[in-house]
């Protein structure tokens, strides 16, 4: 296979502070060391994927580079006793897509560390469809339930609600019987929010105190913030008794200004989920719920699927969080 080309995105600096993207023919002898080579049937795009294929070096160093967090497909070579050519398997996070060619790729090469076993009824598709972003959300809602929140505990505030991780958090909320309240900057996808299973649509603003106060009326039983920033202050100061708030994004703003009397009037829990380096026995663990009582029937409803061809242009609109749901990539079509 070593001579074997591919297509791949292909990022690469093109002078000064410019990048430029590209669907470049690749051979398999470009890749990294690894033992298990995968043949990439889908992967889906991620707020990461779009910093890392714009020249973000907070996320990729080198370049060229071919971004891409999340690949589904088939192992085709490897040199390990624990995996077999044809067998179906997932890999995300780790370093895949950051400085590890990544899964806008054909081919992805990979320690065999990072490889888990596509769980019994998800397709490699449907897999992608969750991605890193339905992980990271149910992941959140994991720990939530490890602290102990459950649907009679009271309502559940997600934020950055039409995003990846928003609406798959909003879709597995709703199917473990949550009530859900979804913040949103797009208004007008309010009807959207709702048929995926959120109760109530708040805007951006109103998720957003701007009194100075040091604690504001207790209103949710847990969060899910994937935005950072003010949002996440306001929420952490809007959280019940013994609430629990999981934060996993930045896209608002990576500084949290915050007082500690939610902790020590309210005994409210901060939990950091990172996805990326989460143990492989919990993965698997997470990715078999994904499979089955998590398995969301509308995962249609929340995915578009397009090709290598069309990806430039969702990469765009992710950067100026325009997504609406997933956007999954089919390699071969
Ligand atoms: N820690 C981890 O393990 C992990 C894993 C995956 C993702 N993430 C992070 O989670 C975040 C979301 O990722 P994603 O892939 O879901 O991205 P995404 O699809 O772009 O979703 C982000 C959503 O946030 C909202 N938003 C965008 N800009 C905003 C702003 N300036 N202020 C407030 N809200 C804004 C938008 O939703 P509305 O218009 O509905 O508000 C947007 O759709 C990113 O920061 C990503 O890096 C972390």
């Amino acid at each position: 296979m070593s001579n074997e080309k591919f297509r791949a995105i292909l990022v690469s600096e093109s002078g000064g502070k410019e990048f430029k993207r590209e669907i470049a023919n690749r051979s398999i002898s470009d890749l990294p060391e690894g033992e298990v080579l995968v043949k990439v049937e889908y992967s889906s795009l991620n707020y990461k994927d779009a910093l890392s294929a714009s020249g973000d070096r907070g996320v990729t160093r080198n370049f060229p580079h071919t971004p891409g967090v999340d690949a589904a497909g088939t192992v085709e070579e490897t040199s390990t006793i624990d995996f077999n050519k044809g067998d179906k398997v997932i890999v995300h996070g780790y370093d895949l897509g950051m400085n590890t060619s990544g899964g806008f790729g054909q081919y992805i090469r990979v320690p065999s560390e990072w490889v888990l076993n596509l769980p019994d009824g998800l397709s490699a598709k449907e897999a992608m469809m969750f991605g890193t972003a339905g992980f990271t959300a149910a992941l959140s809602i994991f720990r939530l339930n490890e602290n102990k929140i459950t649907p009679v505990s009271g309502k559940i505030l997600v934020t950055g609600a039409t995003g990846g991780v928003g609406s798959m958090a909003v879709a597995i909320l709703a199917k473990s019987g949550f009530e859900i309240v979804a913040s949103t900057g797009k208004m007008e996808q309010a009807e959207f929010l709702k048929s995926i299973g959120a109760t109530e649509v708040i805007s951006r603003e109103d998720s957003t105190d701007n009194t100075g106060k040091l604690l504001l009326k207790g209103n949710w039983a847990g969060v899910v913030d994937t935005v950072g920033g003010d949002i996440l202050a306001t929420a952490i100061k809007s959280t019940n008794q013994r609430g629990v708030v999981t934060t996993c994004g930045n896209v608002a703003s990576h500084d949290l200004s915050i007082n500690v009397y939610p902790f020590i009037l309210r005994g409210v829990t901060l939990v950091g989920i990172d996805s990326a380096s989460c143990p492989m026995q919990r993965r698997i663990k997470i990715w078999e719920m994904m499979a089955t009582s998590w398995k969301l029937e509308n995962l249609e409803k929340l995915t578009r699927t397009v090709t290598l061809d069309k990806l430039d242009n969702e990469i765009d609109t992710i950067l100026k969080g325009g997504q609406v749901g997933r956007v999954v990539v089919d390699l071969w079509a």
